[in-house]
Parts: structure tokens; sequence; C-alpha cells
């Protein structure tokens, strides 16, 4: 037996060879003699390998039948400025190969085999989204053969694809995504592409299998089947539409709600008196603030692109900008006014006079309650200032604003008449801040429905 192996070798190499080369009816069957006492013998494949730079058909014009599948393993991210999806596929192909068969019951009930699949005829079949270079897919590779010559060859696939991905409603996107499986070379007349599962296998596959929990969740796959015809030449192709969506709750976080915080707090330092010295700076540092905010968390939002989000940070800031200039504009007003006393214009005093009767807003809260000129220095707790600056400087102005016939008397009268004059001012001031606040607060609210609805649809 041991001196006879070599020359059996010899004689099992030539043999198979010989028969497929006949190559009619059954005469494809590989002869597994053997196979249960000295394993698998090479020479019984050979035939099969040296054919393996043809397309493994009897006959010529018959198209090989492959049929594919996937599995989505890990979305691994999302490129909008280049517009690329990468992600992990395991791509299942099957087909035929009528050189392969054997009968299991000879040999030594062997059903399956698994075979060093660069030995073998593999379709050409690739993701036309996906460049090239980035389809990286390990060597040494191995395909099972069955005994019938079923061939079924799996490999795992990192595809960096082309993905059209519309970043308008980040973070609440969804993106469409298409994986385009096509022959390169092959016709339809000589490869037919067929689907191994339904879609709906595929899409629960590749939701169970999914490893990564993060950014993005695989919604669901659909499929389309047309065929693609460049020139004269038709190709057989398989698309799946890929909807992915984004899990927003990473930018919920850093984003939204902060920069909502942010707004709240400038809104609400409207209720800090206007004579406060305290407010624009407040504003100011609330400003700065977000600007930081935005500078440090620029790396979340995507590279290109205008989406929502921006125009969302964009409006909270020019609303605080808003806020700040509202709050230049009535600080000026009121130093005007205790500073340069000027005369209050009749429609404006009628005005104040029919608008001080009703209840007011918070902000003009601590003021409206003592409309009586006669109570200085007490009923102003954040106005100092403007109380000395009176007090101070009474002479040089006297004259021009008291220009009035009533304005003739002693000397208690005319301060008592400036006195009057500045409250109403001061009351004109918290008029307008309250004016504005609430201005402020309507397009506040209404530019967040708006942003709210937009986002929703
Ligand atoms: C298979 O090979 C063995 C020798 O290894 C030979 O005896 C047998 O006849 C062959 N079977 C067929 C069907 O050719
Ligand atoms: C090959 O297949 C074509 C189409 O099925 C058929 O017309 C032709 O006769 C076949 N050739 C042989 C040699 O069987
Ligand atoms: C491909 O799928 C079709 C239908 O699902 C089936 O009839 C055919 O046998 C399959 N072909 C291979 C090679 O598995
Ligand atoms: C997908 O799988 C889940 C269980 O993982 C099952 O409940 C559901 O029915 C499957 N979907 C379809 C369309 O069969
Ligand atoms: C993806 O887009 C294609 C058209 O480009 C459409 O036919 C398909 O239904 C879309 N799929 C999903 C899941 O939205």
């Amino acid at each position: 037996m041991e001196g006879g192996w070599p020359l059996m070798r010899g004689f099992l190499l030539c043999l198979p060879v010989s028969l497929l080369l006949q190559g009619r009816g059954d005469t494809f069957t590989i002869n597994c003699s053997g196979f249960d006492q000295h394993g698998v013998d090479p020479a019984a494949f050979q035939a099969v390998f040296d054919r393996k730079a043809f397309r493994p058909v009897i006959n010529y014009s018959i198209p090989t039948k492959v049929n594919i599948s996937f599995a989505l393993s890990a979305i691994l991210g999302v490129d909008a400025q280049l517009q690329l999806l990468t992600s992990f596929l395991w791509l299942d192909m099957i087909w035929d190969n009528p050189f392969i068969s054997w009968n299991p019951e000879e040999c030594a009930n062997i059903n399956k085999l698994t075979l060093l699949a660069e030995n073998l005829w593999l379709p050409d079949i690739f993701i036309m989204e996906s460049s090239m270079d980035v389809d990286q897919t390990p060597p040494g590779l191995t395909a099972y053969v069955s005994s019938g010559g079923q061939i079924h060859y799996s490999k795992p696939m990192r595809v960096t694809s082309i993905c059209n991905l519309d970043i308008f409603y980040f973070p609440f996107d969804q993106q469409n995504c298409t994986f385009t499986f096509s022959s390169f070379l092959y016709t339809v007349d000589r490869m037919l592409l067929g689907m191994d599962k339904e879609v709906w296998e595929i899409s629960n596959t590749s939701r169970n299998v999914i490893q990564t929990q993060g950014e993005w969740e695989l919604l669901r796959i659909n499929k389309a089947t047309p065929k693609m015809s460049v020139g004269s030449n038709v190709y057989d192709q398989i698309i799946f539409y890929v909807a992915i969506r984004r899990r927003p709750s990473l930018y919920v976080i850093n984003l939204l709600v902060p920069s909502g915080f942010l707004v709240a707090i400038d809104a609400l330092s409207f209720y800090l008196p206007a004579e406060s010295e305290n407010r624009a700076p407040f504003k100011m540092t609330l400003l700065l603030g977000y600007n930081v905010f935005l500078l440090t968390m620029n790396d979340l939002l995507p590279a290109s692109g205008t989406p929502l989000i921006s125009v969302y940070f964009a409006l909270c800031l020019s609303l605080m900008v808003v806020s700040l200039l509202e709050t230049i504009f009535i600080t000026y007003l009121l130093h005007l006014a205790t500073t340069q006393h000027p005369p209050i214009p009749q429609w404006l005093h009628s005005l104040l006079q029919h608008y001080t009767s009703p209840k007011k807003c918070c902000p003009t809260a601590p003021q409206k309650e003592n409309k009586s000129p006669g109570l200085t220095p007490i009923h102003l707790p954040g106005l100092k200032e403007p109380v000395e600056l009176v007090r101070k400087m009474p002479s040089p102005k006297e004259a021009e604003l008291n220009g009035r016939p009533e304005s003739t008397g002693a000397q208690q009268e005319p301060k008592a008449q400036k006195q009057h004059l500045l409250d109403l001012w001061i009351q004109f001031g918290h008029m307008m801040d309250s004016l504005l606040f609430h201005l402020y607060l309507l397009f506040l609210a209404s530019s967040i429905i708006t942003v709210i609805i937009l986002w929703n649809t």
C-alpha cells in the first residue's frame, strides 16, 4: 500500500482530467475514491481548478445565475462632505458550477467541501457605488462547494459607497443610500442576478446582526431590479435601498439643549431691571458664551451644507444680538432722559398717561407703583445715578427745558417738574423695554415653532 501510493496518485491525477475533457453527461463527476482514507485528493479537483479562468458553463449561451444576498453588519459612518457611507457587509453569492459534482454516498458521505476561493471562478459582482480601492475584502477566503455543484461564497466587505446625503434635517435626518449589485463585465446573456433571500429577510438579518449601537440605525431595506443598459450592452443589477436614521440624542444633548438654555437665560435677563448696570454686561457675557459654545461644538456639525440646525444657531445668535442691542437702546434712552432732560412730545405724554393705568408685565413691576413725582430718592432702587444727576446739575439746561408757561414758580416747582419729566421718560423707557421684550418673545416663539415644524416634516 505504501509503495503503491505514488503510482496511484499519478493515475488519479490524469484520470479526472481525461474524463472531464470528454465533457458529456455526468462525466464531470468527481472521482472521490480514497477520500475516506487519505483525505480529499487535490488531483480530483485539478480539472475544476484549471478551468477557473472561464465562466463555468457547459453551453456558453446559457447565462450563469448568481443569487446574492447580504447582511449589513455595521454602519460605520457617514461623511456628509464627501457624500460617503462607510459600512460593513457580508455578501453571499450562490451559483452553480456544472463541472463539480460527486456522489456523496461514494465519497464518505461528504456533502459539502470547502475550497480556497481563489481556486474557483468567482463572479465579478461589485457594488457600483463603492470605490474599488476601499472595497476591502480579506484575502484567502474559502467557499462552500456542495455535491451538486452549488458554490456558496461569502465575503465580508468594508464598503465605502457614494450616497446622496441630505443633511438639511440634521440631526433628525434619514438617509436613503443605495447598493447596486451588478456584474462589471457580464451582460444579461452571460450572467443573471437573483435573490438568495427575500428582502425582508435581509432587512431582518441586518437589523439583528448589526453590531454598532452607534449613530446610525437601520430602518429598512428595499430593492429594485431594473436592468442597466450601457450602449448596446444590458447588465443585470439589483439595487438595494438602505434607509438609515441618525440617533439624535447626542446632538440634542450637546447642541440643542445648551443652546436652548442660553436663549432662555437671555430671554429671562430682560427681567433684570433696565436701569441696572448689570444687564448689558450680562447679555454680553451670554453672547460671548454662546460664541464659545458654537466654536467648541462646531466639530459635531456636518462639514458641508446648510442644515436647519445652523439656521437655528444663527437665529439664537441673532436673538441674543438683538436683545443686547435692545438693552443698549434702553440704556441709552434712560441715560439721555436723566442727563439731557429732553422735552416729552405731547403725543407721548398722552400715550403714557393712557397706558400707565393698566397693569403691566413684570419688567416694569418695580416702577409702576409710584407714579407720583414727589417721592424722588426712594422709589427707584436701581437708579442711583439719575437721581444724583438730577440733584447735581439742575441749572444749565433748566432755562430751556422749563421754557413753558407753567414753570415760573419757586425753587421747588421746577425741580418737581423736572422730576416728573424724568419719571415720564423712565416710564417710557420701561414701556419700550416691555414692548420690545414682548416682540422678542413673539419672534422667539414663532421662530422656534417654525424650526420645529420644519424638523417634523
Ligand atoms: C476512481 O478512481 C479509482 C482509482 O483511484 C478507480 O479504481 C475507479 O475506477 C475510478 N472511478 C471511476 C468512476 O472512474
Ligand atoms: C446551447 O444553448 C442554446 C440555448 O439554450 C441552444 O439553442 C443550443 O442548442 C445549446 N447548444 C448545445 C450544443 O447544446
Ligand atoms: C436562485 O434563486 C432562485 C429563486 O429563488 C432559485 O430557483 C435558484 O435555484 C437559485 N439558484 C441558485 C444557484 O441557488
Ligand atoms: C423580523 O424579525 C422579527 C424578530 O427578530 C420578527 O418579529 C419579525 O416578524 C420579522 N419581520 C418579518 C417581516 O418577518
Ligand atoms: C429611496 O429612494 C428611492 C429613489 O431614489 C425610492 O425609490 C425608495 O423608495 C427610497 N427608499 C426609502 C426607504 O425611502
